[in-house]
């Protein structure tokens, strides 16, 4: 083995490249916050998001996500922590910019779900989940706010398996609840972690360790809490799931921990324990097989593609995640869907709204490439002339659709220009109907609070007012079918047959009951709910 490939080799077995997912408030930002304060990128933890003196985060870049103090953005976050170089993959939080978060789960490794133990497994965490689960990524559950008035434990694990149909195993227990909250038994340390109201969560806190059966415990919990914690372990080594690191690798498992991030308990040992249980970068399929993360070439995907982030800056900058080889900066790399040879010469990493210019990069890291309009998501970039071609990025179904037009037919350059790079970064998918011109464009968006960056967007950066109309269609379904033509279609009236931006046939439904009125006459075609990019 030559030093070169030993050096890869190690910078790979160090790399921990995972998303965040949660529903809206059940502490994603303040479990990253904290997960940052153990890595040293941040002293406190409340200057990455101090909601209430600043209203909004630090990775809030665009104006608009300042104005609706909402994270509109995903952001990537690099830091080190016991020699392992982690890269989190930040993720909005809003509901209506899922698209974004479930594209950016395609360039991560593992997933951490963030619940509220008070609400359990609420709609968004259920969508992010079955976008992991598609993806066969291990899931590690953090069970938050612990210090607050909670749903029973036990409970909590069974919704994991009834409504996400995952076996989990708890790593740790808790002990009491809400005012009553004494702390956690470590299951596999046989240990118990004091729960002590600590600085407010603003550093690091300690915590006094003692054995399940030390004297001193049932002084410390009462009797009956004491008592009811030797059932609950009991309980769970008799009918709980047993631990199976290649059923969390596969993510049909997940282990489970509880804490609290505002307090900062449980956070560290969960941090030790998820990066030594989750995986680095594995192989990833492509057209031409399986890519080993070590092979000496470089080769990379484009997974989001944003836009004039920083006023000051007013470029558009291409997300890559590195899948295998060496990136170092300046080197000429092969765009394998234009087939041309380009140059990456400012590569940058993140900081939330800090930019580095990266000299090397390896598999696991994520890298900003400015993009002078040449990138598409799902665009693959390798070094050698092999062609490699990842597999590529989900559409994932629009939910919400309407027709735009431009107020002033003089700016019509400028609005069609608008609307393909809004749809090549992917804020918005467009639809044309066959023989009618791009005058009547169709969009759609997974979440309607897009159609207002749509028209924040091209009126502050292509100075274009639009129109827009809403449509009733809540469906989409792409059609597979040999020989399909679109003649011998048997729609349902309110069904609408429409071209993707790769020309392929959709039709847009109003209700489930239209799509299985066209499933059933027109058997010789199927009907997709996910379409994949760059095929
Ligand atoms: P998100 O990114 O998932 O949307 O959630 P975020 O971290 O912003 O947290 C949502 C709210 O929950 C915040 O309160 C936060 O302080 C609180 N929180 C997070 N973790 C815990 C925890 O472990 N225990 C308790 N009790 N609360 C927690 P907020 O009132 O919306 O904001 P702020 O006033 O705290 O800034």
């Amino acid at each position: 083995m030559n030093t070169k490939n030993s050096n890869l080799i190690k910078e790979v077995d160090r790399r921990r490249t995972f998303a965040i997912i949660s529903h809206p408030d059940a502490g994603k930002t303040t479990l990253t916050e904290k997960l940052l304060l153990f890595g040293g990128a941040i002293r406190l933890a409340g200057s990455v998001k101090s909601r209430r003196a600043q209203n909004h985060a630090v990775s809030d870049w665009m104006e608009i996500e300042k104005q609706r103090g909402i994270s509109v953005t995903s952001s990537v976050l690099q830091f080190e922590y016991n020699n392992c170089c982690i890269n989190i993959l930040d993720t909005p939080g809003h509901q209506d910019f899922s698209e974004d978060t479930f594209r950016t789960l395609m360039a991560a490794d593992s997933a951490v779900m963030v619940i509220d133990c008070a609400k359990g497994i609420e709609a968004q965490t259920k969508k992010l989940f079955h976008v992991c689960k598609m993806r066969g990524i291990p899931i590690f559950t953090f069970i938050n706010k612990m210090d607050r008035m909670g749903k029973d434990p036990f409970e909590l694990i069974e919704e994991l398996e009834q409504v996400l149909d995952i076996k989990s195993y708890p790593m740790n227990w808790p002990i009491g609840n809400g005012r009553d909250f004494k702390g956690v038994y470590d299951r596999e340390k046989n240990l118990i972690n004091l729960f002590g109201e600590g600085n407010h969560g603003q550093s690091k806190t300690r915590t006094e360790k003692l054995n399940i059966e030390d004297s001193s415990l049932s002084s410390l919990l009462g009797d009956e809490l004491h008592s009811q914690l030797k059932e609950d372990i009991e309980l769970l080594d008799v009918a709980g799931d047993s631990f199976d690191l290649d059923e969390v690798l596969k993510g049909n498992l997940t282990p489970v921990f509880f804490g609290s991030a505002l307090t900062n308990f449980g956070v560290e040992p969960f941090l030790e324990s998820f990066l030594e249980l989750t995986t680095p970068p594995t192989p990833r399929d492509s057209n031409l097989g399986m890519v080993d993360p070590k092979k000496e070439n470089f080769t990379g995907f484009i997974f989001k593609i944003q836009a004039n982030m920083n006023p000051t800056h007013r470029d558009r900058i291409a997300f890559l995640r590195i899948c295998s080889g060496e990136f170092k900066k300046g080197m000429s790399v092969n765009h394998v869907q234009e087939n041309k040879k380009i140059r990456l010469s400012q590569p940058q990493q993140f900081l939330s709204q800090e930019r580095v210019v990266v000299e090397t990069a390896y598999p696991g890291d994520i890298i900003g490439i400015h993009d002078p309009g040449i990138f598409k998501i799902g665009d693959s970039l390798c070094e050698d002339n092999s062609k490699i071609q990842y597999h590529g990025i989900p559409l994932f179904a629009p939910e919400h659709f309407c027709k735009v037009f431009t107020k002033n037919a003089l700016k019509r350059k400028q609005f069609i220009k608008g609307i393909n790079q809004l749809s090549e970064e992917g804020t918005i998918q467009v639809y044309k109907q066959p023989n009618i011109g791009v005058e009547e464009l169709i969009i759609g968006v997974v979440g309607a609070l897009q159609f207002e960056v749509l028209e924040y967007r091209l009126k502050n950066e292509y100075g274009v007012d639009i129109i827009m109309e809403s449509l009733p269609y809540q469906y989409i379904r792409w059609i597979n079918g040999e020989g399909f033509s679109p003649d011998s279609l048997n729609l349902t009236m309110d069904s609408l047959l429409v071209e993707d931006q790769d020309l392929n046939p959709v039709v847009l439904f109003i209700n489930e009951w239209s799509i299985s009125r066209v499933a059933e006459r027109n058997e010789s075609i199927s009907l997709k709910e996910i379409s994949l990019r760059n095929k």
